[in-house]
């Protein structure tokens, strides 16, 4: 078979065949198993659009009503996380507290070296159920606080923001939560979920297919783009603000985060609309439109100045901050909203499995030899540091 040589990014290149989930960049247009993501948001609740990922079809009301009762039962994790997060070393960041927690739950599974399709759903139920609480138990530690165990009476959103606050949550903070969940739970082929089934694509197991995933989650450029969004909301503080940190910070060549997007070039993301609605509704309930006026007026700034347009973390930033969630625990909550699709996209690789092993090309020079120790100079250790350290720069 001929090479084919795929641009720097992957962009525009297609990997593979799949049911899951259709983005339409130029139209702006995204469905979960073919319905709008419009529809769910508005219509559905986070279990309900689980079940649609996994299964393809959505519930009647008995498969919803088993299905959540079943999510329900799963939420508590085995005594051995908390104490592994009570443990852990250093006081890491959350999403490094959730990716350690969730590589460790694999040994609580009982479903644990098996892969049948039965075990692989059981493991993505226990996954999806489970994340909210290390998030939240992980969130009481850092707070010093005592942990709030999950009560299975509650929705899943609506207990994850239970967990996480100690109280439970006004019906329409629970809606809010429930509904960016729904927007954050697939997104196609994008970058962690890309890197979930080149991990399953090797035959490994759901939960290392699960903490690569999170790994890829934790950059910048892609989930930690909503704490870094936020930060910046905080950072500009007022509207009169906007204008000259905008200006400043595109000239001095930064990227503002939460804005552009690799594949809605022309259209906007769908998803924008409905989480900038939702949050519109939860200030006005709360009375405070700060962080409602603030990010819209940065978006249209932003549109003038660079032709860019907000993506989905950009208003999922102030909406999560809205619902009282700690600007650093967003990514996770990203996450744990994001294992919906990770789970069924690694399901549907291992039903018609191929080795994702791409290529690279080749670039570095051909026939050097062997130089002993004592004959070499040094200097390509040098000449390496600054173009290493250049390409991390942001
Ligand atoms: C998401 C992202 C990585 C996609 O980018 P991409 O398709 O790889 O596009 P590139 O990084 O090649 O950027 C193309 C151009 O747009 C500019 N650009 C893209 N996003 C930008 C941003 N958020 N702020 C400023 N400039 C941006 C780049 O500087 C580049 O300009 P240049 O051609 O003058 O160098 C990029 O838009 C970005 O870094 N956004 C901020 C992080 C973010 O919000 N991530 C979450 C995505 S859901």
């Amino acid at each position: 078979m001929g090479t084919v040589v795929a641009n720097a990014g992957l962009e525009g290149f297609v990997v593979t065949d799949s049911r899951i989930c259709a983005v339409d960049g130029e139209r702006g247009r995204l469905l979960y198993r073919g319905i709008d993501i419009g529809e769910l948001a508005q219509h559905s609740t986070y279990e309900e659009t689980v079940y649609l990922l996994w299964y393809g079809e959505l519930p009647n009301r008995e498969q919803l009503e088993a299905f959540k009762s079943r999510l329900a039962s799963e939420r508590e994790v085995d005594e051995s996380i908390w104490h592994l997060l009570l443990a852990l070393p250093g006081r890491p960041q959350p999403m490094e507290a959730l990716r350690t927690a969730v590589s460790a739950l694999a040994c609580c599974d009982p479903d644990n070296g098996f892969d049948h399709q039965e075990a692989n759903l059981n493991k993505a139920i226990r996954l999806t159920a489970k994340m909210p609480t290390i998030i939240a138990y992980y969130h009481r530690r850092i707070q010093n606080k005592e942990r709030v165990h999950p009560d299975p009476e509650l929705g899943h959103a609506e207990n994850f923001l239970y967990m996480l606050r100690g109280e439970r949550p006004k019906p329409l903070e629970a809606r809010a939560l429930d509904m960016a969940m729904i927007l954050m739970a697939d997104h196609e082929l994008n970058a962690s979920t890309f890197a979930a089934r080149v991990t399953a694509s090797t035959l490994s197991d759901m939960y290392s297919a699960i903490t690569s995933a999170i790994g890829t989650l934790k950059g910048p450029l892609h989930g930690a783009a909503n704490q870094r969004a936020m930060e910046m909301l905080l950072e500009i503080g007022s509207v009169e603000n906007a204008e000259p940190y905008i200006e400043a910070a595109l000239a001095a060549k930064k990227r503002i985060m939460g804005f552009g997007h690799r594949v809605y070039k022309t259209g906007m993301d769908p998803r924008v609309v409905y989480l900038r609605e939702m949050l519109h509704e939860l200030c006005m309930r709360l009375g405070d439109c700060h962080f409602y006026h603030l990010p819209v007026v940065v978006a249209s700034i932003v549109k003038e100045k660079k032709g860019l347009h907000p993506n989905v973390d950009f208003f999922a930033a102030p909406l999560l901050y809205t619902l009282g969630i700690p600007v650093n625990f967003f990514t996770p909550v990203f996450a744990a909203s994001r294992v919906a699709g990770w789970t069924a996209h690694v399901m549907e690789q291992y039903e018609n499995n191929r080795l994702l092993r791409p290529l690279s090309n080749y670039v570095g020079p051909m026939d050097r030899h062997y130089v002993p120790i004592e004959q070499r100079n040094g200097h390509l250790t040098e000449s390496l540091t600054p173009v290493y350290a250049e390409a991390c720069v942001q």
